[in-house]
């Protein structure tokens, strides 16, 4: 996400951008106005430079991870939480805007109507409702909550100009990684099924897939992220979803829509679909989300902003993507 707002706000020729990151291989290789930083945001020194030089920080770092919530918490807990706290207070300190990347997860399980029916998730109005400390999959949420409470603190008690941006399920090109070529592990459920199509393994669906997800696409999101800089006074000291109600698809939908996508463009029979228990796919400690809507109303109102990319519109580019970055490391077709 962090790549697409540098290159969204490279074209907009409105700013000098820095990048801090570890790896710089999704920005452009040169522009005239980006500077790149190797560096991490826990290395001694940085904050405090960042700081120095910005006019607005935007923090986009995160372990977002859902399988290593319940393997490594520690790490998500630093990561989330401890390592950001200081950059927090540097910004209060020094009077430098934030734009702070949370997530929709701060919101927990959804709420219900008297009905029985699931409500969309307000900023303002939705109770946080995590499940017990023994399901560690909560870890990153409590964290990333956590830091959301530090700064609306800051801004209520010491004057600290931030935007808290909750995304809901963002996907796109250049997003996230391929297990065994470029990271370890397990990604988000989007790179999990690419990684099954592209080695021709079955697509597993935890619990058969029933979970529901309102995706949305990359550059939906960096629109909106553009248009909270660019409003500084609307966007002051206020929390934002930003999210695509009407993809609100089951996990099973995605996965039939997109082996069905990625059979007609390769020209491959379609995969295998197999259902795993969440047991089993992630280990103990772990709790779904049966479901999350965002409640985009002050988005619309804030930024004159809408989500414009349906779900088959997304599927598209994104294997175009993959196939161009992990196809050399896939298994010739036979
Ligand atoms: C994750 C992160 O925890 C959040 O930080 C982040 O805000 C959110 O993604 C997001 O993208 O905004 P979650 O939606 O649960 O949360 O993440 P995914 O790993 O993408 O899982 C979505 C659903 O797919 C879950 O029900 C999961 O069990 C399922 N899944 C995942 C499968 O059925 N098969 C897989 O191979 C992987």
């Amino acid at each position: 996400m962090g790549s697409h707002l540098a290159r969204a706000l490279l074209e907009r020729d409105c700013c000098k951008v820095r990048v801090v990151d570890l790896s710089m291989d999704k920005l452009p290789e040169k522009h005239e106005r980006l500077e790149k930083i190797e560096a991490s945001v826990d290395d001694g020194g940085v904050i405090a430079e960042v700081v120095s030089w910005s006019d607005i920080v935007v923090s986009a770092t995160a372990i977002c991870n859902p399988a290593v919530y319940n393997t490594d918490p520690a790490a998500v807990i630093q990561a989330n939480f401890t390592h950001l706290e200081p950059l927090v207070k540097r910004c209060a300190r020094s009077g430098k805007r934030l734009i702070h990347f949370s997530t929709c997860e701060v919101y927990g399980h959804p709420q219900r109507s008297p009905s029985g029916q699931i409500l969309p998730m307000n900023e303002d109005s939705t109770p946080l409702t995590m499940g017990p400390i023994s399901k560690e999959r909560w870890s990153y949420a409590a964290a990333k909550q956590l830091l959301e409470r530090l700064i609306y603190g800051c801004g209520r008690h010491e004057g600290l100009d931030y935007t808290i941006v909750r995304p809901f399920n963002v996907i796109g090109p250049r997003m996230d990684y391929m297990p065994g070529v470029d990271g370890e592990g397990t990604p988000r459920v989007l790179a999990c099924f690419m990684r099954a199509l592209l080695f021709r393994e079955p697509l597993r669906l935890v619990d058969g897939g029933r979970a529901r997800r309102a995706f949305s696409y990359v550059t939906d999101f960096t629109d909106a992220v553009v248009r909270i800089i660019e409003r500084p006074s609307a966007c002051q000291r206020q929390i934002i979803n930003i999210g695509c109600p009407d993809n609100d698809i089951t996990i099973k939908e995605l996965a039939v829509r997109l082996r069905e996508k990625y059979a007609a463009m390769c020209a491959v029979p379609p995969s295998a679909i197999v259902s795993v228990s969440s047991e089993e796919f992630y280990g103990p400690g772990y709790e779904d989300v049966e479901r999350r809507i965002p409640d985009i109303d002050k988005a619309r109102a804030l930024l004159d902003w809408e989500p414009r990319t349906p779900i088959d519109e997304m599927l598209g580019p994104i294997i175009e993507d993959y196939v161009t970055r992990y196809a050399p490391f896939c298994p010739a077709k036979s």
